[in-house]
């Protein structure tokens, strides 16, 4: 495996949440696997008090509740030890000369020759204050080495913003410079939704209009918003999951074969695809859009709060924790092929899938098929959990007559039970070491994906009473999101933790 060249990451917001879940894992994986350069820097900032030392115990901390690979500790101490750390105020741009002067005496001491890639884990509302602040030093823009930047999300709030925040990013940094991170396209069966369809001869015929008849896609979580209130609360499932992950896995199962699997030619089919999504018209939003909240229940004895009962929401609010989308992709492949997206929090189980629904056969021969849903073929894409593909299909039942059952074929990657599978901040990370923006959201595609949800964010906002659904904790959303899927006998499919158990009693 290719190592990054020499350099110091500067994360913003070091002593948060999600460095402390997320990010120092990663890091700490990454060198575990001999995939950090030997000339390595890691400085943490913010405004929060800490030096060299008291950060390392921070972190090491957090290690230690997070990354559940600790066992050897003087390998654990020599990570550490490449932890730095400086506090500035990070909405002062007068306070950055200090992270230069920081930067400039690690850059001499291990010798990183000039390269940085600096990790905004901030509030949204200091991405351009920083973008700028790092410029007014000349850290922004390539010289002798290189410089990137990684943007958190959320990516803007809406079109406007997202549009506005591109243009502050791009008056310092290059367009190739900025890695704007959508975690799913980090996670192994992600990326391997295209590798099933570009290396397999036998799905990519058969993978349009005229043998498709819808895709389905669900993100659905058990948790809540936790102690995410406050953020959740501007934000809804249309926002924090939708406009970003789910139109991101839409991209990725729709697109065109890319000539080359190098960062250009992806992204470019990806805009492509977002560039496709037929505009939701005002009727479409009472028909083709659901939006529900959780309200309180009892789940397995325990009694759950509502959403409105949350640390940080307003006991009126009307923000959605569910969402259930119809909508189509207007290009020559997929011309009235449904596409029905659902998530939401607080379902019954955490499960990420795709499902490929073909058309029927165009004949029916044995008289033991049902003429349904449960005749037609299946593929079934599992992001997580049990991380696997099941592919769904119609078998004779041993006996007398021609009894036609639906069996399955999986695959699942625990299987694979030698194979590491590197979190997903850990690849996009090492990605950005390498440079590599193949699995990071390029500002156009993001531009696109606020333009397609823009029209529901208006539809909202100009009719404030507009049906939000109440669904009880730990069921799969608001009833009424079963009638986005209008054809006859079919529905959504429901899945269990266990990738292949459905159909039957199954473990959530
Ligand atoms: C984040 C959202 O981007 O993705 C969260 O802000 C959500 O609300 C999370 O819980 C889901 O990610 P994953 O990897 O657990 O499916």
């Amino acid at each position: 495996m290719q190592k990054p060249d020499p350099h110091i990451l500067t994360i913003f917001g070091a002593s948060g949440d999600l460095a402390r879940r997320k990010l120092i894992p990663s890091i700490y994986h990454l060198y575990l696997q001999d995939l950090l350069p030997e000339q390595f820097a890691l400085l943490g900032t913010g405004r929060k008090v800490f030096s060299d030392e008291s950060f390392r115990d921070h972190m090491q901390e957090a290690l230690e509740t997070f990354s559940g690979d600790v066992a050897d500790p003087a390998r654990v101490e020599t990570f550490l030890d490449c932890l730095y750390y400086v506090s500035i105020d990070t909405a002062d741009p007068a306070e950055y000369a200090r992270l230069k002067d920081k930067l400039d005496v690690l850059e001499q001491l291990l010798n990183t020759g000039d390269n940085h890639i600096f990790y905004l884990a901030t509030p949204p509302s200091l991405y351009a204050k920083v973008a700028h602040s790092l410029a007014g030093q000349g850290l922004a823009r390539n010289k002798t080495g290189w410089r990137r930047i990684i943007v958190e999300k959320p990516f803007g709030y809406d079109l406007a913003s997202s549009r506005e925040l591109n243009q502050q990013f791009r008056e310092v940094f290059d367009e190739e410079q900025i890695y704007r991170i959508d975690h799913y396209l980090g996670k192994e069966t992600v990326q391997n939704i295209m590798v099933t369809r570009f290396s397999n001869a036998i799905f990519e015929p058969l993978w349009n209009r005229n043998y498709i008849h819808h895709v389905e896609i669900t993100a659905s979580e058990s948790i809540g918003v936790g102690d995410r209130g406050g953020y959740y609360e501007g934000s809804g499932a249309l926002r924090d999951m939708f406009q970003n992950h789910m139109l991101q896995l839409v991209a990725l199962v729709a697109m065109e074969p890319p000539v080359w699997a190098d960062s250009s030619s992806i992204r470019n089919e990806i805009v492509k695809v977002l560039e496709s999504l037929r505009p939701l018209s005002e009727e479409d939003m009472s028909s083709n859009v659901i939006r529900g909240q959780y309200t309180e229940s009892v789940i397995r004895g325990e009694s759950a709060k509502s959403y409105r009962e949350e640390t940080g929401v307003d006991p009126e609010s009307r923000t959605e924790t569910y969402i259930g989308i119809k909508f189509y992709i207007d290009n020559w492949r997929w011309k009235d092929v449904p596409f029905y997206v659902r998530t939401g929090k607080r379902l019954p189980t955490r499960v990420t899938e795709i499902v490929v629904h073909f058309q029927p056969t165009p004949h029916h021969i044995f008289s033991g098929q049902q003429m349904d849903e449960l005749s037609t073929n299946q593929l079934i894409i599992r992001i997580q959990p049990d991380e696997g593909l099941l592919i769904k299909y119609s078998m004779k039942v041993p006996g007398a007559g021609y009894k036609v059952q639906t069996v399955n074929m999986d695959f699942h990657y625990s299987d694979l039970s030698e194979v590491y599978l590197p979190s997903a901040y850990e690849r996009l990370l090492h990605d950005c070491m390498l440079g590599d923006s193949t699995l990071y959201a390029r500002g156009d595609a993001v531009d696109c994906a606020w333009g397609f949800v823009e029209p529901i964010l208006e539809y909202w906002e100009n009719h404030p009473d507009h049906a939000l659904y109440g669904y009880p904790a730990g069921t799969w959303g608001p009833q009424e999101a079963d009638g986005l899927i209008e054809e006859k006998g079919m529905t959504w499919r429901y899945p269990c933790k266990n990738l292949a158990n459905d159909g039957i009693y199954c473990e959530l």
